[in-house]
């Protein structure tokens, strides 16, 4: 990446706020309405129209404004998109993370706009409309919170440490045996707390703003994570995979931390990895 790329990089961050706030209002109008909810790939896997008219609103503009882009969205992907990562300058977006919580009104729900350019993860938009919290980073600029500054936790301890994840939506009983497995590690490695928000994408802008120290999942996609990572990291934080080595954003897990030493830590007690098909 040149200083040129940077600029335009910069100009794309900008675009970027702007498309998550203009999606905001479509997400808290339908929030409070009644929904059709459809289902995708099992019963507890819920998407609605809102999800789907987002999305579309979202890559058209897109493809106006920048129409070499590469682009993977959540819903895109639902309809048989091919998932392809490349050096091309690539959004990835998550309509609504959260959809369960949108569905039954629980207010962590965010669109999420990240962007990646030759495979390095530039800036990330995550919005809430319903709390009005806009959490905005650009690689090497930091994090914000609407206009405020962000700052992960301190604490190095992971006996010290409140824990973010979550059940994530398939309900297969191998599956569930490790996440429990995991979770049950985790509570008495012990920690703290175990809290969920039902949201990747909330969870980690909570590490990201001190409000928990971590936060890990198996199975989620790079639409939830990849945002939200890049925020985390310009508050102070780390992204890394759930063995300890580097983030693979394609390979559908991830901790994410306030610092290396609860990340390490964290990675040491989960006893079951987790290997899905990549996206
Ligand atoms: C879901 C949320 C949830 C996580 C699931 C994700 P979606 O995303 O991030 O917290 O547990 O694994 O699929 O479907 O609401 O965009």
């Amino acid at each position: 990446m040149d200083s040129e790329d940077f600029q335009l990089a910069e100009e794309y961050f900008a675009f970027a706020i702007e498309l998550a706030k203009k999606v905001g209002p479509m997400i808290r109008d339908a929030f409070y309405s009644e929904k059709e909810i459809l289902t995708k790939s099992c019963t507890t896997d819920l998407v609605t129209e809102t999800d789907q008219n987002v999305e579309k609103t979202i890559l058209e503009a897109i493809k106006n404004s920048y129409p070499k882009h590469d682009f993977i969205g959540e819903e895109s992907v639902a309809g048989g998109l091919k998932c392809n990562l490349t050096d091309a300058p690539t959004w990835i977006v998550d309509p609504i993370d959260g959809t369960t919580n949108f569905v039954h009104r629980f207010p962590y729900v965010a669109v999420c706009i990240g962007f990646v350019w030759k495979k390095e993860r530039l800036f990330g938009v995550v919005y809430n409309p319903i709390l009005n919290e806009m959490f905005t980073a650009f690689k090497g600029k930091g994090a914000n919170l609407n206009d405020k500054k962000l700052k992960v936790s301190k604490e190095q301890d992971l006996g010290k440490s409140m824990i973010m994840t979550e059940c994530g939506s398939s309900r297969d009983p191998k599956h569930l045996d490790k996440i429990f497995k995991n979770m049950q590690s985790v509570i008495s490695a012990p920690v703290h707390a175990i809290h969920s928000l039902g949201s990747a994408a909330c969870n980690i802008c909570m590490v990201a703003q001190g409000g928990a120290e971590a936060y890990y999942e198996f199975g989620i996609h790079c639409w939830d994570y990849c945002a939200a990572g890049i925020i985390v990291e310009e508050a102070g934080g780390v992204v890394i995979d759930t063995q300890g080595g580097e983030l693979d954003l394609m390979r559908r897990r991830i901790i994410a931390a306030n610092n290396m030493s609860v990340a390490k830590s964290l990675s040491n007690v989960i006893v079951e990895q987790m290997e899905l098909p990549r996206d």
